[in-house]
């Protein structure tokens, strides 16, 4: 693993629902309303988390099946203990190296996932790989180098002040391909054609700074990784600074885009 990569900690779901789990839904939601995939079709989602994303094609696309593949253990566990419609299953797999049969899936889907998949290129192999003839693979990440996630971006600015360090581990310095441009390029080296982007755009309320600061002290995510590696009196001050700049005013109302890639197979 390398270096910035240390604090991605992905296992408790709970933790996770607290500081990604519930924009994730929020973007999954607009995500498939552009899909607009017909009904009765057999689903994957690759790298499925606690569940965001199949718990979203469950409500609303009326699915045959959707598999849920994720490499944490405690994802896919609290993944099936929440979501227990006898359409779903989740298993633990990688996206490099689907557990699934070739041309077998008619939806390929991915949630915030391909950013930190080590090498994209298999991964989105895999996706095309799996794909049915004529069916279709989809994904979205953050908009990190760009408008990105406002909660985040406001963590590292803050980190950054206070530790050089903290400059490096900022997701928009870690994964500049996350642009229509660079997002494009990948699909098509994994030959991936007729690849349309679309911008989702969401806001982030937190009613209370407590609200916003308590999920980075869960340890799920890059953030909150690099938040518990403090000791408590570097903490205490990052928490001070962000309270200072961002959190004096009550409600804290943030940004956040997300690209999302479709391709037909
Ligand atoms: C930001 S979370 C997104 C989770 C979920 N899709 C969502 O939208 O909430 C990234 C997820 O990708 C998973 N992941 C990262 N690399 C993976 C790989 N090679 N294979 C499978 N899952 C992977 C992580 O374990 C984590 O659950």
């Amino acid at each position: 693993m390398n270096t910035s990569a240390k604090h991605d900690a992905w296992s408790a779901g709970d933790s996770y629902e607290q500081y990604m789990g519930r924009w994730s839904r929020q973007v999954a939601v607009k995500y498939l309303d552009w899909l607009n995939a017909p009904n009765n079709l057999d689903w994957i989602d690759v790298g499925s988390g606690a569940g965001a994303l199949s718990a979203a094609i469950l409500d609303q696309c009326n699915p045959k099946s959707v598999h849920g593949i994720e490499q944490s253990e405690g994802f896919v566990t609290h993944a099936k203990s929440t979501i227990t419609d006898d359409r779903a299953e989740f298993s633990v797999g990688d996206a490099q190296n689907l557990i699934i049969e070739t041309g077998s899936i008619d939806v390929v889907s991915s949630a915030l996932v391909l950013n930190f998949v080590p090498d994209k290129h298999a991964a989105l192999t895999e996706m095309k790989r799996v794909a049915k003839p004529g069916g279709i693979v989809s994904f979205y990440v953050w908009d990190y180098p760009g408008i990105s996630v406002g909660f985040m971006s406001a963590f590292w600015k803050a980190a950054a002040k206070l530790d050089d360090k903290a400059e490096d581990l900022k997701e928009g310095k870690r994964f500049p391909f996350c642009t229509p441009e660079g997002l494009t390029e990948l699909c098509h080296k994994a030959g991936l054609k007729s690849v349309t982007v679309k911008a989702i755009d969401i806001e982030c309320v937190f009613p209370t700074f407590d609200d916003f600061w308590h999920p980075f002290t869960l340890g799920a995510g890059p953030a909150p990784g690099y938040c518990m590696s403090l000791d408590e009196p570097h903490r205490e001050a990052l928490r001070g600074l962000l309270k200072e700049t961002i959190g004096s005013k009550g409600e804290i109302v943030m940004p956040a885009r997300a690209w999302a890639i479709k391709s037909e197979v």
